[in-house]
């Protein structure tokens, strides 16, 4: 191990988007804490005031237009790690730009917007991943570090009825048995795990942290409405879909909804080898979000809000 009192200065594009709002104030505290030495938020909208309140000595707004390359090269000067959370709709621009401006600005590391499911094990087409891997290609090609965290399914979202797992009634609907594994995690716990990643990787910039999975929870759909229903006291109904008919959904109708559940009656979203200890040894750091603790702050009730207190507390 390098040992350094030098801290990273971090970059993050997407501050403001459904998982950015839930990591940047994790990053902000670790700027003000002294773990990083600054923290610069990228953003292409107007800043709001929840925003503008993280401003300190060693966090900084920096307004930009991801149009424009040079301003863009601009603002990642003196920015060892750029970590986004960039949407994937309408963003190619955006995408294209930070691998330029990152490789011209030499930073040490980027993390892109991953956050999801193992790709390389996934073998169904999907749009969205393969707008992902091309990136992923291009930000190698160009000769920048990556580290993809994968997160498996965001803890406050996945439970909601848009996914399917969940009706709006309760109603529980199990890929294939509802024995398969798979992984979650709160957004929260994301930005803490990208974190330790972004620290790790300037500390110990040997190490190989090209592909990390990391996970709050990773036990079965009957757990988790185990789990739930332990709170709610309310019995779930249950209503098995063949791995067969879910293939057959996915096949009419391709979308992320559809996969998600093919891959959990795959068990393509079992991550019981992860990286967890890597980044977070003995829970030295944190205690991730377990789906009973979850299940605590929604009354058991998953199907009625989305729920995140870090969300809320923005
Ligand atoms: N595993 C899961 O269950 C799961 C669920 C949802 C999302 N994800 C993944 O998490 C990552 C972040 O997704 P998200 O849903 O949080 O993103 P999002 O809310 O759609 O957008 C994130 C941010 O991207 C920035 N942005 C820059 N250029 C943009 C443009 N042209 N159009 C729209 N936004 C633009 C905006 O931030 P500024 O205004 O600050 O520039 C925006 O707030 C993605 O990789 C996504 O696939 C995973």
């Amino acid at each position: 191990m390098s040992q350094t009192t030098v801290k990273p200065a971090v970059a993050f594009v997407g501050s403001t988007g459904l998982l950015g709002k839930s990591m940047v104030p994790i990053f902000a505290q670790a700027a003000n804490s002294g773990e990083l030495s600054e923290l610069r938020l990228l953003v292409s909208s107007t800043p709001k005031l929840w925003l503008e309140r993280l401003i300190s000595d060693t966090v900084k707004i920096v307004q930009v237009n991801y149009a424009d390359q040079k301003a863009l090269e601009n603002a990642l000067q003196g920015v060892d790690v750029v970590v986004s959370a960039l949407g994937t709709n309408g963003t190619e621009v955006a995408r294209r730009n930070l691998i330029n401006a990152a490789v011209a600005a030499k930073i040490k590391a980027y993390v892109p917007s991953e956050y999801g499911s193992d790709m390389d094990v996934n073998p169904y087409p999907l749009p969205m991943f393969e707008e992902k891997q091309a990136h992923l290609r291009e930000a190698k090609a160009a000769g920048l570090k990556t580290i993809s965290l994968l997160t498996g399914f965001f803890l406050e979202t996945i439970f909601s009825p848009p996914f399917g797992f969940i009706s709006a009634t309760n109603t529980w609907n199990l890929p294939d048995s509802g024995s398969n594994r798979f992984a979650v995690t709160s957004m929260a716990d994301i930005g803490r795990y990208t974190l330790r990643a972004v620290i790790l990787v300037f500390e110990e910039p040997e190490k190989a942290l090209e592909k990390l999975r990391i996970l709050g929870d990773n036990s079965t759909l009957d757990e988790y409405a185990a789990a739930f229903e332990s709170i709610s006291g309310e019995p779930p109904t249950k209503n098995t879909i063949s791995r067969d008919q879910l293939k057959a959904n996915f096949d009419a109708d391709g979308t992320i909804v559809e996969l998600v559940k093919l891959l959990v009656a795959d068990g393509l979203a079992d991550f019981t080898e992860n990286d967890n200890e890597l980044l977070n040894p003995g829970q030295k750091y944190f205690k991730p979000k377990t789906v009973a603790e979850y299940a605590k702050e929604v009354g058991g009730k998953p199907w009625i809000t989305i729920h995140s207190p870090e969300i809320d507390a923005s």
